[in-house]
């Protein structure tokens, strides 16, 4: 029985988190599910948006399952899911982006670049610092690799290395274990990169890249798949991991039931691979393409569907297909 952290959170998290428990709960009905409380609502509850006691919960869990938090842009708060990733070192965010053609893994460093949290402000400048670290680049470097070596064995590494010291650091310890590895490996410039992965996106394997950089690419590339609302990600660490949306709280639509649930359920799909189940994971992917091709979408998909009726719907061919063997 594995215990699985279920963190809705804020904004249209808690909307679409239900459909990816009542998804994974048709897998594993026996698995501990351990709801938690945090982000800003909790914070305007308690004051607190992320106690002690949540994160010691956070930290003893083998899987957590997470919707999305608001931060507010008080200098005083800070982002709860940064802290997260931090506190719980959960070095890789990985970001898989699949269509007609194409097949990508987008593997964004987690822990550093310019989420370093080091910044001050001074009187006339504010500055923060990108940090790329010898330690933190081989180990998402390695991680990369060995994903490229299970997949066309191609790394891309995304990089500004033309500007910026730290890049040249990233680019050149990547290099080195792409190398050791025996895969083959591109390095390209961020920003052409971004508009080369919407052009010809089926040139592309695993790319690896620092966390600022992977942030923007990730966003970029949902555009080949529709949009933020299908694109789900899985935080990765030494002993456990966090499966989260990439679309965020979206507090503009919150509180309407229409936000898409594909990304939320696609977390779902991560998370199974991860507990090393790929053909339930396939079975989950292969019930949300059979519900969108019936035209069951939300409306950023350019469809009137609710949340309820596309969770729903995926709920139904989960249990068909189990019917079927
Ligand atoms: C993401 C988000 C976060 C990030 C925000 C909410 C802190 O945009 O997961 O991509 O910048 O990493
Ligand atoms: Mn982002």
């Amino acid at each position: 029985m594995k215990p699985v952290v279920i963190a809705p959170g804020d904004g249209i998290g808690p909307e679409v988190i239900p459909y990816a428990v009542d998804v994974l709960k048709h897998f594993h009905p026996e698995w501990e599910y351990i709801p938690v409380h945090l982000g800003y609502e909790c914070w305007k509850r308690t004051g607190d948006a992320l106690s002690a006691r949540t994160l010691e919960t956070l930290k003893k869990a083998d899987l957590i399952l997470f919707g999305a938090i608001t931060t507010p842009p008080d200098p005083k708060y800070q982002s709860v899911i940064l802290r997260i990733r931090k506190e719980l070192d959960l070095y890789a965010n990985l970001r898989p982006v699949f269509g007609p053609g194409f097949d990508i893994l987008i593997i964004r460093e987690n822990t550093e670049g310019l989420y370093s949290g080091i910044e001050w402000q001074e009187k006339d400048r504010a500055c923060t610092l990108r940090l790329v670290t010898e330690a933190g680049t081989r180990r998402i470097a390695r991680f990369a690799c060995a994903c490229a070596k299970k997949r066309r064995r191609h790394l891309t590494i995304g990089n500004k290395a033309n500007v910026l010291k730290s890049d040249a650091y990233f680019l050149q310890i990547c290099i080195e274990e792409a190398e050791k590895t025996g895969i083959s490996i591109d390095k390209k410039y961020i920003d052409a990169l971004v508009l080369d992965v919407l052009q010809h996106p089926g040139r592309y394997d695993v790319i690896v890249t620092t966390n600022i950089f992977g942030d923007i690419l990730s966003d970029a590339a949902a555009y080949l798949e529709g949009g933020l609302g299908m694109l789900p990600s899985a935080n990765i660490g030494r002993h456990l991991a966090l499966f989260e949306p990439v679309h965020g709280s979206a507090p503009d639509i919150a509180g309407k039931g229409i936000a898409n649930p594909v990304a939320a359920i696609r977390c779902v799909a991560l998370l199974l691979k991860y507990a090393g189940e790929r053909e339930n994971a396939r079975i989950v992917e292969e019930a949300i393409q059979a519900v969108l091709k019936d035209g069951i979408k939300t409306p950023d998909l350019g469809g009137d569907a609710t949340t309820e009726r596309v969770g729903k719907a995926v709920l139904k061919e989960l249990a068909s297909r189990r019917q079927d063997s």
